[in-house]
């Protein structure tokens, strides 16, 4: 991973840049008043006066502080004039659009406020939102937000079941939906997807359902309300909550260790502090950017960066509803060049994929308006950071690698455009005011080397907790190093101080960017009550960074096959979503585990990466994995010819 080169800011760039080099030391000097001073551009009901309460691992920003998100998203703008600015720019993926005005989209928000106020939907009320990429996404989290609802975005991805799961897990009272929604072509048929759940969500009063594909679904009397007929008779201003800094602005779950996932909960002030600050930072937004994030809403990118922290400042956004490759290779590139999109943030992933679509799609397109480009969700390989900043930036732009998660609420360690002298892979110094490490097993501090990535000190975008689980909380995250976040992933600094980000220390997969614990799939197979056993890993990919890799034992010793594999796919799929159904699935007559039974992942892991073996002295039965590895050697020698 030696990676010699470095790309100097482009003087133009760092000329006019927000970020100026003196920040970091500013910064560090008073963290505090950094934050403070962040959090004092928003706009307040009742100003702050205390800056943060930490009572380990509790913490309390701008606490006696008043504020309502969607006023910082929307109001504010037009109280300065701004009201015919565009918010998004919807591009749908058959080719409709439309141009949203803060003006309109605080008016569409107010509406949908007023009525779920109608419904009784009320302050501190947990909502869950299961959309598709459309307006009405962004409508409905803001509309949480005006009347003071905690809302629960669950990504369309996912099955009845999970979405049942979320929504009994914080006990939603509401749920928000569409008919269906566009993806490569096909209908995805939501509402009856959100019917099989709500046979399961005894919490569930109402379920408000936005048309879009405008085919016919089931409404279910006296739960189920048309979108549309609940806001006719709204009224399109509407008296927001006035919220205390700390009350929570909404939960997100993403997966642990564990097969159940955590509810991940944020508050409000600290959050906006900390999205509104890194976007303007990070991407160096300007009134004259057109800025896309490509990230689902359904994850904390979309929420951070497609929601708050653009909206806050007052940003105008692409917002694009489908796949890449929809109708062509070249979808995006063609939107890029049709709105002159300046800032571009999306994922390594999407980066690989295009590298394999190849560089005619790009080049078809003018992307001379691009300025500053994104990464987020995994490491970036030094050849994908290449070709971005080659085939995408022709050179010109700065590259960002920003590290972060559900948990931080906002990017973490990232280059600031301007000032940093990027090299490709690293993701390069903590954002100012932070105080992040690499530490060894005991919790020292490595200065140059490998080791845990740590956060020593709490930060307003923090995550205040589990949702309904404080002690999961204290030992997820700040049990193994004392005061120390851990954040999971391990790290390598180099002499010049840059972090490395190296993926997961735990049992937690990254699949295109997605968070999926192990044990989530594992419980997932064994519900087939042909599987007796099931142990799944992450296989390096090349376009996904991991695939998901299962090996099942079945009931009774039975042999395996395709079509049981494809069943069990299926099932995976339907448990739990598509996008978790495992790539690749070996039978074998046994696990390889040690004498006390426990599963040998290490060995495993070893298998599906074709490495020589680890230790196998502590295996019951060392046959097992010999014989496992042989099958995987030949299934790879099947495939590469
Ligand atoms: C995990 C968080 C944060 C938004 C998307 C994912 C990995 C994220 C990077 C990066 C290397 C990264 C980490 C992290 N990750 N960004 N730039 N370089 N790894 O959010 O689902 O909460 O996942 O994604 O492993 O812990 P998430």
């Amino acid at each position: 991973m030696h990676e010699p080169r470095r790309f100097p800011p482009h003087p133009e760039l760092s000329a006019r840049a927000h970020a100026q080099p003196d920040i970091y030391a500013k910064a560090a000097a008073d963290p505090e008043a950094f934050w403070a001073e962040w959090a004092q551009q928003l706009y307040w009901e009742k100003p702050f006066t205390q800056v943060v309460d930490w009572q380990e691992p509790f913490a309390r920003w701008f606490a006696d502080g008043q504020l309502n998100a969607s006023v910082n998203a929307l109001d504010r703008h037009i109280a300065a004039g701004k009201g015919q600015r565009i918010a998004y720019y919807f591009e749908g993926e058959r080719g409709d659009r439309r141009s949203v005005t803060y003006a309109e989209l605080l008016q569409e928000v107010c509406r949908l406020a007023n009525g779920m106020r109608k419904l009784g939907i009320t302050a501190g009320d947990r909502v869950a939102i299961y959309l598709p990429m459309i307006i009405e996404l962004p409508v409905a989290v803001l509309a949480c937000a005006r009347i003071g609802a905690i809302h629960s975005v669950i990504f369309g991805g996912f099955s009845a079941d999970a979405i049942a799961d979320r929504i009994n897990d914080s006990g939603c009272v509401a749920l928000i939906t569409a008919d269906g929604g566009y993806r490569r072509g096909n209908v995805l048929a939501l509402k009856a997807i959100c019917d099989e759940a709500l046979r399961n969500t005894p919490s569930i009063k109402h379920c408000i359902v936005a048309q879009r594909t405008h085919e016919p679904v089931h409404m279910q009397a006296g739960r189920d309300i048309a979108w549309s007929a609940l806001i006719a008779d709204q009224p399109d201003t509407c008296t927001p909550a006035v919220m205390d800094a700390e009350s929570l602005l909404f939960l997100l779950y993403t997966s642990g260790t564990t097969a159940k996932p955590k509810g991940i909960i944020h508050s409000t002030a600290g959050y906006l502090t900390g999205v509104s600050a890194t976007h303007k930072l990070i991407f160096d937004y300007h009134e004259d950017d057109i800025y896309w994030c490509t990230a689902d809403v359904g994850w904390i990118t979309g929420h951070s960066y497609v929601i708050y922290g653009p909206l806050c400042n007052g940003a105008t956004s692409v917002f694009y509803e489908g796949s890449p490759d929809f109708p062509e290779r070249d979808r995006w590139w063609e939107i890029i060049a049709r709105y002159k999109v300046s800032i571009l943030y999306t994922a390594p992933t999407a980066i690989r994929t295009f590298m394999k679509w190849g560089d005619e799609h790009p080049a078809r397109h003018d992307l001379a308006s691009l300025r500053i480009l994104g990464s987020v969700g995994e490491p970036i390989n030094p050849e994908a950071w290449m070709w971005y900043r080659e085939k995408i930036g022709n050179g010109r732009c700065a590259i960002v690698d920003t590290w972060w998660q559900t948990e931080t609420g906002a990017i973490m360690i990232s280059p600031l455009p301007g000032i940093t002298h990027t090299p490709p892979g690293s993701a390069t110094l903590p954002f100012p005011g932070l105080d992040i490490d690499v530490v060894d097993e005991h919790g020292t501090s490595v200065s140059e080397g490998v080791g845990y990535l740590v956060i020593r000190k709490p930060w307003p975008s923090m995550l205040r907790g589990i949702w309904g689980d404080p002690e999961r909380y204290q030992a997820t995250y700040w049990a193994r190093f004392p005061h120390c976040y851990l954040a999971g992933d391990g790290a390598r600094r180099d002499a010049e101080g840059h972090f490395w980000l190296l993926g997961r220390i735990d049992d937690v997969m990254n699949v295109s960017g997605h968070r999926i614990a192990t044990t989530e799939v594992e419980s997932a197979l064994i519900e087939d009550q042909r599987v007796a056993e099931a142990a799944v890993t992450g296989k390096t990919d090349a376009v996904t960074g991991q695939a998901i890799c299962a090996f099942v034992s079945l009931r009774g010793g039975a042999n395996g096959s395709s079509e049981l594999a494809a069943e069990l796919r299926a099932h995976v799929a339907h448990s739990l979503g598509k996008f978790m159904a495992p790539k690749y699935i070996m039978f074998t007559p046994e696990l390889p585990k040690t004498r006390s039974g426990k599963i040998m992942r290490r060995l495993l892991r070893d298998i599906v990466e074709g490495r020589t073996l680890g230790d196998t002295t502590t295996l019951a039965d060392a046959n097992v994995i010999t014989e496992l590895a042989q099958r995987a050697q030949q299934e790879r020698a099947s495939e590469a010819g």
